[in-house]
């Protein structure tokens, strides 16, 4: 059995009071439930410090973070270490997002050098990989997610432990801030693909355990038909995510689908 996992991204919005009246607001919310599931809140960098303070108190939800350097320390100006993400409470580092590859020219292979670093600090890398517009409409999508997973995944290994998993979010590049969100049945074909590559590479065990989730225009009134799907595990929300009570009713949309 997969829990779901919603990730909120908040991208380059929501400054540190922003984060602590949202990180209060959602605490205050996630009282009145007990259901199993895993949220994840990844802020910009300048806010984790405050959010490790109060999450040390509680843990009703984890810190993620949207990126970091492959490297623990060095000449890398404005990057920053995992090992600092570790020490922030950080359980979770987003990896190789379509705004990375597109503004950033993160490619591949550099978000392998990533995933390893992060599973070597001890936290979960989420992979996300995706198709354009152009791409899907030249049927290439299942070749883009493929060349995706291979190179990104390509000599990673992952730990045997409770400590850390590898999570995919598939994001369709046109889905993303765009208000068109893939049909839950474009998503579980995808899905299924990666599900398949996964056990290819690491057998069926892992293959059952890996959580993958969607992302890409992700809201309230479309999260429950994208859950109801098997290979749906959850979402990696992006716009929605900023305000606590949309983020909070996406947390109960899940719930219900899932009871
Ligand atoms: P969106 O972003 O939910 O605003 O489409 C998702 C993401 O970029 O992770």
């Amino acid at each position: 059995m997969r829990i779901p996992l919603l990730i909120a991204n908040w991208k380059m919005n929501h400054n540190v009071n922003e984060t602590i009246k949202f990180a209060t607001g959602l605490e205050r919310n996630l009282d009145k439930i007990d259901e199993a599931i895993d949220l994840v809140v990844c802020p910009p960098f300048t806010s984790l410090y405050s959010l490790s303070v109060i999450i040390s108190e509680s843990a009703a939800f984890e810190i993620g973070a949207q990126n970091c350097h492959f490297e623990t320390s060095g000449a890398f100006t404005g990057e920053i270490s995992p090992a600092f993400l570790a020490e922030m409470n950080c359980r979770y580092v987003l990896v190789g997002h379509s705004e990375r590859r597109q503004h950033f020219f993160e490619t591949s292979e550099a978000c392998e050098k990533k995933i390893k670093a992060i599973f070597k600090h001890d936290m979960s890398p989420v992979y996300c990989v995706g198709e354009t517009l152009e791409q899907r409409q030249s049927q290439k999508t299942f070749d883009i997610i493929s060349e995706q997973l291979t190179k990104g995944l390509n000599s990673v290994t992952i730990p045997n432990n409770e400590e850390a998993e590898l999570v995919i979010a598939y994001e369709p590049v046109w889905a993303i801030g765009t208000g068109n969100n893939a049909t839950p049945e474009q998503a579980e074909e995808v899905h299924t693909f990666i599900r398949h590559f996964i056990e290819k590479k690491w057998g069926q065990e892992q293959a059952s355990k890996t959580r993958l989730l969607y992302g890409g225009s992700v809201k309230p009134d479309n999260i429950k038909v994208l859950m109801a799907k098997e290979n749906i595990d959850g979402a990696l929300i992006g716009g929605a995510s900023l305000d606590v009570d949309l983020f909070f009713k996406m947390v109960k949309e899940t719930i219900s689908q899932t009871n």
